[in-house]
Formats: C-alpha cells, structure tokens, sequence
C-alpha cells in the first residue's frame, strides 16, 4: 500500500525569488492527487523539494518518519528509493534502447540478475503498452510512446510513491485519454500514493482523487477533488474555464493596474457559472478494485462537515448508489 506523504510549512526561494510560501498538505496514503498552477508557478520545484532534490529553507516533506527536506542525506536517499519519477521531458538517455533506458534504475540501484531484470523491465513495458518496442532507440519512436517509456522507467523499482511532471505534455487528446486511464489502471494494480503535475483541465477533472493549485507564491486550495472542481474563487475559475479574464496573466499574475482595467471596462469576471462534476474514471474493467478508493470514501465522507456546500452536493451525488448498483 502507498505511504502518506505529509508536507508542512515549506517555504523554497532561489536567492532574492520566492517561489512558494508555507505549501502544507497531505497526500493520502494510495490516492491519486492532481497539482494544477500556471506556469512558472513552481510545481516542478515542489516535486522536486518532496523527492529531497531541492531543499526549501523552512517546513518538513515527512514520509516514514523522514524529512526529506531536513534528515541526514543516507536517510533521504534509502527513503527516494519508495519513489518513482517520472520527468517533464521524459529524460531519456538517446544512445540506449528503450530496454536499457527503462532497466537503468534497476542496473544502478540493485544487485538482481540480468535474468530477473529483463524479467522486470518487460513486465512494465507491457503495463505501458510498448511490447515490441523495446529494442528502439528514444529517437526513433514518437513523444507518446516516449512519455510511456519514462512512466515504465518510473515503475520498475516498485515504487511506492509516483511522481509525474505533466505525463501529458506534447501528447494528443486520444493519447491524454489512454495515458489517464493508464495512471488509474496503475493505481489499481499497485496501489502506490500518486502526485500528477499537469496543466491538462481532462486529467484534472477525471483522474484524481484530490486536487490542489499554485499561484502566486501559495497553495491556493489542496482537498477532495470537488472542492477545487466546483471552487468560485476567480483564479481556480479562470484556470478550469480556460479563460484570459481573471487574475491570472500572460507573465502569471496581472500587475493591479491591469486588474482595476479589467473590472471597470466591464470585463468583470462576475460569478462564474456552476460547473459539473464529472465522474471519475475507474479501472478497466478485470482490473482490482481500488483501494484508495475505498479508503478515501471513509475519509471524505469524515470531513463533509468542514467542505463547502456545492462540493458536498457533488460529492454525495457521485457516492449516490444508481438503480443498476453501480456508482454514478
Ligand atoms: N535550480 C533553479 N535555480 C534557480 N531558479 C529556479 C531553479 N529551478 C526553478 N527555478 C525557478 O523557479 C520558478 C518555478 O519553476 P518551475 O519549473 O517549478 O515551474 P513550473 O510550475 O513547473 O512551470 P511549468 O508549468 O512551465 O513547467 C521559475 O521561475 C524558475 O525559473
Ligand atoms: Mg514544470
């Protein structure tokens, strides 16, 4: 079963730049979590600071007991070795065939045989569909199928929590969708605590268990994912609408001039409409039930009390059993 992944206070700069300030939220242990935030916001950095790559100067990254932000440097890195990474760009050697490329952690990182490794390598090519491809080398086959690899490099050492940069950049719809049933498939079959980075408004409304944003130097919500998904306030508004009037700009924030404009000239952002909450994907079908799954029903359903109204409604309707038994 994934572990919980407890963050608290963390505060990261880059000399006189602030990136983010006292970012504190729980990744429930098994469940998939989505980060959305414009550009530029820090989310890469904030993976990178939860893998203990980065250090932030204030607040702890805690997994088993360990900071990943303030333990000794044995201790983070017997503790990276729960973790699987999957990059931005996919971070591919280009000289090596797909085969050595996804088998490199397990070369690096353990002792097994080579027989136990092909055994491996060509268990997780075939979770990512790539069977056949294996003797390619990155160059010769597309960026999805390349997105595919870097996910099958990020399982081979049983992670028990998954880290993805934006799985979903440089790929088309049709793939975006296979690549979001993949990630629930995965969570299925291994039940591993999961982190996804994505700008892609589909993932963010099927895939996820909980949801949070970054802007402007702050986590601005972190929780079930109703509650980001029927959110009013304008920047999570503007992000999930897709849309230029808002306080997001071209360079991340619109300086105040430019916010006082927008009001006045009549393009106030006004409420926006009620959005739907649809459901989320659940395994294909002769894949296990998720646990995660189970186990977050308990525990949203322990803190209705403390969410907002519509999330609340969104979440009993999609708990709400249908006539043919099945969930909604
Ligand atoms: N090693 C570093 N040294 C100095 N500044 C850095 C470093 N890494 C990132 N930054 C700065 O931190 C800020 C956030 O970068 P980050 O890559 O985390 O953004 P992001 O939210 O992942 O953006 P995108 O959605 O475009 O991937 C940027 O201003 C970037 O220039
Ligand atoms: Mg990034």
């Amino acid at each position: 079963m994934g572990i919980e992944v407890v963050v608290e206070g963390l505060t990261k700069s880059f000399g006189k730049q602030n990136i983010w300030q006292d970012v504190s939220l729980t990744l429930p242990a098994g469940e998939v979590s989505v980060m959305l935030g414009p550009s530029g916001t820090g989310k890469t950095v904030f993976l990178k600071s939860i893998i203990g790559l980065l250090k932030p100067e204030k607040g702890r990254v805690l997994i088993n007991g360990v900071d990943m932000v303030n333990s000794p440097e044995r201790e983070i890195m017997e503790t990276r070795k729960l973790f699987g990474l999957m990059f931005q760009d996919g971070a591919l050697f280009g000289s090596m065939s797909l085969f050595d490329n996804i088998a490199f952690p397990l070369r690096e990182h353990t002792r097994k045989k080579e027989s136990e490794i092909r055994r491996i390598v060509m268990e997780r090519i075939d979770i990512v569909g790539l069977l056949g491809a294996e003797g390619k080398l990155p160059g010769e086959i597309s960026g999805g199928m390349r997105k595919r690899a870097g996910l099958a490099r990020a399982l081979v050492l049983d992670p028990q929590i998954i880290l993805c940069d934006e799985p979903d950049s440089g790929l088309d719809p049709v793939r975006t969708a296979y690549l979001s049933q993949l990630l629930i498939d995965l969570n299925a079959q291994i039940d591993a605590t999961m982190l996804i980075v994505t700008h892609n408004l589909d993932i963010a409304a099927t895939v996820p268990d909980n949801m949070g944003m970054l802007f402007c130097r702050n986590l601005v919500t972190f929780g079930p994912r109703e509650v980001l998904l029927t959110s009013d306030m304008p920047v999570v508004s503007q992000f999930l609408a897709g849309r230029r009037e808002g306080p997001i700009g071209m360079s991340e924030e619109k300086d105040a001039a430019t916010l006082a404009a927008e009001q006045t000239n009549g393009e106030a952002w006004g409420r926006p409409a009620p959005r739907t909450v649809v459901p989320q994907l659940e395994p294909s079908p002769g894949m296990p039930v998720r646990q995660a799954a189970l186990r977050r029903r308990e525990r949203v359903i322990s803190m209705m009390g403390r969410l907002p109204e519509a999330a609340r409604t969104a979440i009993m309707n999609s708990y709400t059993p249908t006539l043919d038994g099945g969930r909604r």
